[in-house]
């Protein structure tokens, strides 16, 4: 019997305090044009002084089996992506685990950054496909703004807190049908560890450290080499870039996703951006994109979307699969 590993559901989780680039130019010296020009974020969301990321990954949990008319019971595999976890061990995925009220089965956490989110997709469409998990919870989860140098306006007009989550099921193929992810294209270049990085951590300084960023070099990597992912993931699917419905990507920069957007000949219109209203939130970005596409009916059953993702390691990588 061959299995697919399809999306049965979808849920997102912002905190509710908004910081706009108003808010921000009062901190450091920038200004709410340069922000806009430069990046397309108009406002981020910041999680309060109370909320933790298994908190804000709980709750958008608990959309995505609301959308999958699930319990949490029925899940046995919970993968969070995420660089901001509550503790240094256990795992988040271990304290969302407790929050959900769930006794068995497995639970990890993955950190890969900003790619995160597909690297937690296609090991959770593995772990399904090969028969040993049957539901997974597939969660990206960030509160980014507890490693933010606050006085670096380079940096800290970047990032915002959020969560997003899918649940996955292992269907057979007849089930299934066209539905389900596709494959997937991960890849690491650990030599560019340098233009982004956290300046602290456990084995090194006994602390959590902030985010340091060499932006333009992080920039000039960028569209290259999610433009590559991309062109792969399409090309290994035996599907045109023609075919593709909706185009749902890591939400970094504006500026970086038209540039991938005109170099794979996608169309504007195609592209599910969360940017302007929620800032990079790292793992968080792709499900939280794709649950707005959900949300506003855009993306429907059956439509062949397209990820992407590229953050720290470098890492970066692109998924293909049909809602
Ligand atoms: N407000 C005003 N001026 C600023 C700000 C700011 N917030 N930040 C930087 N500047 C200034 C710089 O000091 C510099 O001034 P100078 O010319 O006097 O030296 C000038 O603006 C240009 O700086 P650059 O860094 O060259 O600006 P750039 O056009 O490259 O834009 C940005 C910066 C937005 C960070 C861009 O490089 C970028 O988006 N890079 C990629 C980020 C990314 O994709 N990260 C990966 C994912 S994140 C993750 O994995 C955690």
């Amino acid at each position: 019997m061959t299995l697919k590993a399809v999306i049965r559901g979808c849920g997102a989780f912002l905190p509710q305090k908004v910081l706009t680039n108003e808010d921000l130019s009062r901190l450091v010296d920038t200004s709410d044009d340069w922000i806009r020009e430069r990046t397309g974020i108009r406002e981020r969301h910041i999680a309060g002084d109370d909320e933790k990321t298994s908190d804000l990954a709980t709750a958008a949990a608990k959309a995505a089996l609301d959308a999958a008319g699930m319990a949490p019971d029925d899940i046995d595999l919970i993968i969070v992506a995420t660089t901001t976890p509550d503790l240094t061990f256990p795992s988040t995925a271990a304290i969302v685990q407790a929050k959900l009220g769930i006794e068995s089965g497995a639970a990890f956490d993955i950190q890969a950054v900003c790619t995160g989110f597909i690297y937690a997709l296609s090991t959770a469409e593995k772990f399904l496909t090969s028969g040993q998990h049957k539901r997974a919870l597939v969660i990206g989860a960030e509160t980014f703004s507890r490693i933010l140098d606050w006085n670096d306006r380079a940096t800290c007009v970047l990032f915002g807190d959020g969560a997003g989550a899918f649940v996955l099921e292992a269907q057979d193929e007849q089930e299934a049908g066209a539905r389900g992810v596709m494959n997937s294209y991960l890849r690491c270049d650990g030599r560019l560890v340098d233009l982004l990085y956290v300046d602290g951590g456990v084995s090194s300084t006994q602390s959590t450290g902030h985010v340091r960023m060499q932006g333009n070099k992080v920039f000039r990597e960028a569209v290259k080499r999610i433009s590559e992912a991309m062109e792969r993931v399409i090309a290994d699917a035996g599907v045109d870039v023609t075919d593709v419905d909706w185009f749902v990507p890591h939400q970094a920069n504006e500026r970086i996703i038209l540039g991938v957007v005109k170099k794979l000949d996608l169309r504007k219109d195609q592209v599910i951006s969360t940017i302007s209203g929620q800032g990079n939130t790292s793992a968080a970005s792709i499900p939280l994109a794709y649950c707005a596409g959900v949300a506003d009916g855009r993306i429907k059953e059956g439509d062949l979307v397209l990820i992407e993702g590229m953050g720290g390691g470098l890492t970066w990588g692109a998924a293909l699969m049909r809602a």
